[in-house]
């Protein structure tokens, strides 16, 4: 057995991940007085959340008519009807408040005319539930509202008094009978170990873009939270779904933002014909994302993408005025020039679609509780533990998330954990003791790693990976893709036990740590392709060349993956079809978001 000291930290809570969805957590939980830690393995202001760009969705009809119903069947219909309803409801429904209370917390939001909340037009999102023009639905600070939203909670949340503990690497949960207790962390930068006993452990870490070549995620999007969940027994959900991002910089892969469409820029293909016209008549380059990546994939496959090797597209801003430019989309300006060489105001931006967001992961209920589905008890609750923002799935996006409606699951859900936790966590109760066994078992897998003395490199493993996701589970998926990127996967992630890890020091050893984060993509990994060749349907972002329709019949269904090692057990839980409130309450009917074609 491993040896290793570690110090003891008690906390109500411990929130895991410090971007939008953690700090907005740590933020409520903090302003009710629980005790609260927030441990992070970046300086909470550098979280990917810090790249979100165009903007976050609420029906705030600062710019024209809108309202939550509105917003709530856009969701609906955005997630190709594999939301769970009840989520989608409360996203809308608190939206508004959410976004308030940023502005009141202090986001610098643009500004309209009258000095409103500035809102710019996104994909997906209509009026007159989907029967009406586009609407301004996405609240902007330019386009750096992440940024905006990420630095404003982090000051809000130490102004309460919540206790950060940064470049700490979350390596396991300590789970007890089946409960949370807490998490094992290693300070980076000293070597040293912390074991964080807490009454609920919060798990905002964010998505897992990493296992696939070209992201617009960083570099520390790794699935840690997917990771722990896996190796603690607990399931993932629907994680076939992943969405590529119109827009990524071609070659680089670097975000230009859907604000840059809403705001007026449009695709083009080698003959300069604004292609998105015949793929989706009424949107057009306002189509969701999914939508936008098929038809721009299917431009370059029928030979006009633009470029050398006709394997991009074209994104064009110079029709619109340079001021409008620099005041509403520097940042994406700036990525242009640095990343493309292009300037905007003169050259079409060259992008490819680029994997930018999973839309499963830690299947949790909307007030953000993770859940072990069991045939008896499909909504059974894992005590002690939750889960926020993507590392979660409420699951509000479904097989696909319309653009800006991650910065609202951020915040709203972030919120929702806080409330949760504010009436079940037993203030005045004693913090659990996290059970010496598995905090020694956590160690021995730690240590395991960190003398590995295999063949191969992570660096090369984790390229072999990337390559294979990137190849067997892309915009479209074939039968025959997905089975050999099943077998591939299996044999990389059977590779494992066969790591290599050269330094074997404890203070700040990227070699240990980027095996660990390796630790986690893979269950995340394996669960996407696998969850993908067994879904015999196409819906959302899950593009199957061989079964082309949605079949609502048999695939209105989530899919629950329990990874060990490398095998994926897959079953399946009930869309959540009833949403929280009646028509006769101000809520939507049931027929109004009843299943149907999903055309733009
Ligand atoms: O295009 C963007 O600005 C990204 C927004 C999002 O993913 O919600």
């Amino acid at each position: 057995m491993a040896a290793y000291e570690y110090e003891t930290h008690d906390y109500d809570v411990v929130v895991v991940g410090a971007g939008g969805a953690g700090l907005r957590a740590t933020l409520g939980m903090a302003e009710q007085g629980l005790r609260t830690a927030c441990v992070t393995k970046v300086f909470p202001t550098r979280s990917h959340t810090v790249a979100a760009q165009g903007g976050i969705a609420a029906s705030l009809s600062n710019m024209g008519p809108d309202n939550w119903q509105w917003h709530m069947y856009d969701t609906v219909k955005g997630s190709d009807w594999l939301g769970d309803t009840d989520a989608m409801e409360y996203l809308a429904r608190e939206a508004p408040k959410a976004v308030y209370e940023l502005e009141h917390y202090g986001v610098p939001f643009s500004r309209t005319e009258e000095g409103k909340i500035y809102q710019r037009p996104f994909g997906g999102h209509t009026t007159e539930f989907g029967e009406g023009p586009p609407v301004q639905r996405t609240c902007a600070a330019a386009d750096r509202t992440g940024h905006a939203i990420l630095h404003t909670l982090y000051g809000q949340s130490l102004k309460n008094n919540a206790e950060f503990y940064i470049e700490y690497f979350a390596i396991d949960l300590l789970m007890e009978d089946g409960v949370c207790k807490g998490v094992l962390c290693w300070k980076l930068d000293d070597g040293t170990m912390h074991v964080f006993n807490a009454k609920t452990v919060v798990l905002a870490t964010g998505g897992y873009g990493r296992a696939y070549f070209s992201a617009t995620s960083a570099h520390t999007c790794t699935g840690d939270g997917g990771g722990m969940v896996a190796r603690a027994g607990l399931p993932l959900q629907d994680m076939e779904f992943v969405q590529f991002h119109p827009t990524g910089i071609y070659g680089s892969g670097c975000l230009i933002t859907e604000g840059a469409r809403g705001e007026g820029g449009y695709l083009t293909n080698s003959e300069g014909e604004r292609f998105m016209e015949r793929y989706a008549p009424t949107y057009k380059d306002l189509a969701p994302r999914d939508y936008v990546s098929r038809s721009m994939t299917m431009e370059i496959r029928e030979g006009r993408g633009v470029g050398k090797e006709g394997d991009h597209i074209h994104l064009n801003l110079s029709h619109l005025p340079a001021e409008a430019l620099a005041e509403r989309l520097p940042g994406i300006s700036e990525s242009a020039k640095i990343f493309a060489g292009v300037d905007v105001t003169k050259e079409p931006i060259p992008v490819l679609p680029t994997v930018h967001y999973n839309m499963g992961g830690i299947p949790t209920n909307y007030w953000g509780e993770v859940l072990n589905p069991t045939a008896d008890d499909p909504n059974a609750v894992v005590p002690g533990l939750m889960a926020v923002g993507e590392a979660g799935c409420a699951s509000v996006h479904g097989a696909n998330r319309l653009g800006s409606n991650s910065l609202i699951d951020l915040v709203v859900f972030g919120r929702a954990a806080a409330i949760r936790a504010g009436k079940v966590v037993d203030r005045d109760g004693a913090v659990p003791t996290a059970p010496k066994a598995e905090i020694d078992k956590a160690f021995d897998r730690f240590d395991g790693l960190r003398h590995a003395k295999g063949n191969i490199a992570t660096a090369e493993l984790r390229l072999e990976m990337q390559k294979t996701m990137q190849r067997d589970a892309a915009v479209f998926r074939t039968a025959k893709t997905m089975a050999e990127g099943v077998e591939a996967m299996t044999a990389i992630a059977g590779k494992m036990d066969d790591l290599k890890v050269t330094d074997r020091s404890l203070v700040w050893n990227s070699d240990l740590m980027e095996t660990l984060e390796l630790t986690n993509l893979m269950p995340n990994a394996l669960a996407t392709i696998v969850g993908a060749e067994a879904r015999k349907e196409s819906r959302g972002a899950h593009a199957h060349e061989d079964y082309t329709d949605r079949d609502d019949e048999n695939w209105r269904v989530h899919t629950i993956s329990r990874v060990e090692g490398n095998s994926v057990d897959l079953t399946y839980r009930p869309v959540v079809v009833d949403p929280l409130s009646t028509e006769a309450e101000g809520g939507i009917s049931l027929a109004k978001i009843a299943p149907k074609a999903r055309t733009f």
